[in-house]
């Protein structure tokens, strides 16, 4: 059985015909007919057209679009114009400006200048919200409802500070509760009243670092009441209309495990690097988390450029076939619809020079030779539609470990989260295991491997998951200074990591960040190999070591270790290997768990995805390879 937003797989991009004259329209029409666009998402930044003065709508122009993209047989994904305020808003209602921690205010001339906590903005946004739903929501062009655009402004204004309160109480309780929570016995921190009560703002010194994480919580909370308010203005008028948000894949801003729940379907916005050589491995982790968000539903690719990306440091276009290339990975993942900023290239503004689906030089270009060539390619895919990947590993990701494991006086500054997940995500992509990100406290009982690169803070309600998930026979992988604190930012005391210490059989008494000067370790199983950044000073308690420190400070301290649990195995890497040397761990963990490739044996660089009955294979090489007997 399939199910699926839509019946044809979606090609499009973002549609801005208000930047141009009605001749441009027709253009338009002609082109995109050519190219077999069949989605476009319009209205995005249209807030200051369709509201020219404050409460006067003028519809018209879009009523225009919606009918010429409806007679040429495309279909719309209607934004929310909500990301942009007019500069009306701005002017006569300063105080819809965002503030800064160091109480400096962003005004507008830009995009996203707005607090979301402000009554006058969220007035003008539901009213918006309301009069497009009104006019729009049985219109025959209308796909989906796009809320916004990706959410993630932050503010720090008193209103803000009121909001944070009221959540701290939901939280909390009471102010004894704040303070406990908050280790307010630290540094004279201990609020009286709930009026003290601000949130991180500009300071003398390190911040409370509890305070710090509860507003990133906070703001993403925040945001996400202001698309649940979006999203029910839309949906009352006709709830058969799916709504998304488009999400910026491991943006640290907004807990997407949270806000997809909230979402009909899931649309990710993704810019790899053409110039990076991981480029490839960042858009498969970025279509998994995708996926997974959704809970294996299809998803939607809501943008990507289709040549160079303007706000880049080095705006490497696309190569020739680069496009094709992701937006088929991006389909063999699970993608349902392929979309991308923008259909035409801007002549002024801020993104004069970003990549276009028709670029300045006009349909006579390569770019929009390519475009046409997807557009047919992917209308032949149409039988993979609502066909699901599945997955026989799990990759463990939590906003709040990523938070608070990049809190301030952490022992390493350079430890950043996303390396962790990069470093162990890419020996499965290489190997064409395919994996599934999931929550901590998620049901893991489908998976064989559970990896778990760095989960540093972690709820009671997680780690006994864990515990229980190989208790009953799972096998797991466990990275460095994981199982740390718990939720408040407490430290777990009396010997790391302590939710963990009998699943891993061993008993860490020191953390041991090290200069980027690499260590040797040794292994009989594994072969010699290097480590570097990150050692724990550990003894073994039942587990078995698997590698050895053989320089350092460490020297004779194990470093990986295995332990046998339950009805399970469970490994500990202390430290940050050379990628060999971890490919070498996950591919023994694999093999002990029977987590099997898609296709083995494959060259270097060969990417291959089951996706329903079919199975994608993606050349990552500008050299072609032949692959027989498969
Ligand atoms: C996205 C955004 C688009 C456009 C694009 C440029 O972040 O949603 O509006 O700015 O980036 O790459
Ligand atoms: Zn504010």
């Amino acid at each position: 059985m399939s199910s699926s937003f839509t019946d044809r797989i979606l090609f499009g991009g973002d549609y801005n015909p208000e930047q141009w004259p009605r001749k441009v329209w027709e253009e338009d029409m002609a082109l995109m007919r050519q190219a077999g666009v069949n989605l476009a998402t319009v209205g995005v930044f249209s807030w200051a057209m369709l509201e020219p003065t404050p409460g006067v709508y003028e519809f018209g122009w879009l009523d225009e679009v919606l009918d010429l993209l409806h007679a040429n047989g495309i279909g719309v994904a209607l934004a929310t114009p909500t990301a942009s305020t007019p500069p009306w808003m701005n002017h006569r209602w300063p105080e819809t400006l965002p503030q800064n921690p160091d109480g400096t205010i962003r005004t507008y001339g830009s995009r996203n200048a707005y607090c979301p906590s402000s009554p006058v903005y969220r007035e003008f946004a539901d009213k918006i919200s309301e009069a497009l739903a009104a006019r729009y929501a049985h219109h025959p062009a209308l796909r989906m409802w796009h809320i916004g655009n990706e959410f993630g402004t932050v503010c720090h204004c008193d209103r803000c500070a009121a909001r944070f309160r009221t959540w701290l109480q939901v939280r909390y309780g009471d102010l004894d509760g704040l303070n406990e929570a908050w280790g307010t016995a630290f540094w004279s921190q201990r609020y009286s009243e709930w009026a003290e009560v601000i949130p991180p703002r500009q300071v003398q010194y390190v911040i409370n670092p509890t305070q710090d994480l509860d507003y990133q919580r906070f703001v993403s909370d925040l945001l996400l009441g202001g698309f649940v308010a979006e999203r029910d203005i839309v949906r009352a008028h006709n709830p058969a209309i799916p709504v998304t948000t488009n999400f910026m894949g491991f943006f640290k801003g907004t807990d997407s495990w949270r806000w997809a729940r909230e979402e009909d379907l899931v649309s990710v916005d993704i810019y790899p690097d053409p110039n990076d050589p991981d480029a490839a491995r960042d858009g498969a982790m970025a279509h998994d988390l995708t996926r997974s968000l959704g809970g294996g539903k299809p998803w939607l690719l809501m943008e990507q450029s289709p040549a160079g990306a303007g706000w880049r440091h080095v705006a490497t276009p696309k190569r020739p076939g680069l496009n094709r290339l992701w937006s088929m990975q991006a389909v063999a993942r699970g993608a349902d619809g392929v979309l991308h900023f923008q259909w035409r290239a801007s002549m002024q503004g801020a993104e004069r020079t970003h990549g276009a689906m028709v670029p300045h030089a006009g349909p006579d270009s390569r770019v929009f030779r390519e475009v046409c060539q997807l557009g047919e390619q992917l209308a032949r895919l149409g039988d993979v539609i609502g066909t699901r990947v599945t997955a026989e590993v799990a990759v463990l990701h939590d906003w709040d470990a990523w938070r608070a494991v990049e809190l301030d006086h952490q022992p390493h500054s350079g430890f950043r989260y996303l390396d962790r997940m990069r470093e162990y995500y890419t020996p499965l992509w290489r190997a064409n295991i395919t994996a599934d990100f999931a929550h901590p406290e998620a049901d893991l009982s489908t998976y064989k491997l559970v990896v778990v690169p760095n989960l540093y803070q972690v709820t009671d309600v997680a780690a006994a998951n864990l515990v229980r998930y190989v208790e009953r026979g799972g096998h797991l992988v466990m990275g460095p200074f994981s199982g740390v604190s718990d939720p408040d930012e407490r430290i777990r005391l009396g010997g790391h990591p302590v939710p963990f210490r009998e699943l891993l059989g061993l008993r860490i008494e020191e953390y041991w960040p090290l200069p980027d000067e690499p260590l040797t370790l040794e292994s009989a199983e594994l072969g010699d190999f290097t480590a570097a950044t990150w050692a724990e000073w550990l003894t073994a308690e039942g587990a078995t070591a698997v590698a050895t420190f053989t320089s350092g400070p460490l020297s004779g301290i194990p470093a990986v270790l295995r332990n046998a649990y339950g009805e399970g195995t469970a490994w500990y890497v202390a430290t940050l290997p050379e990628p060999a040397a971890l490919a070498r761990i996950l591919a023994s963990a694999c093999a002990a768990a029977g987590a099997e490739p898609v296709l083995a044996g494959l060259p270097p660089r060969v990417e291959a995805i089951r996706r329903g009955d079919k199975v994608f294979l993606l050349n990552h090489e500008d050299e072609s390879v032949e692959i027989r007997d498969l």
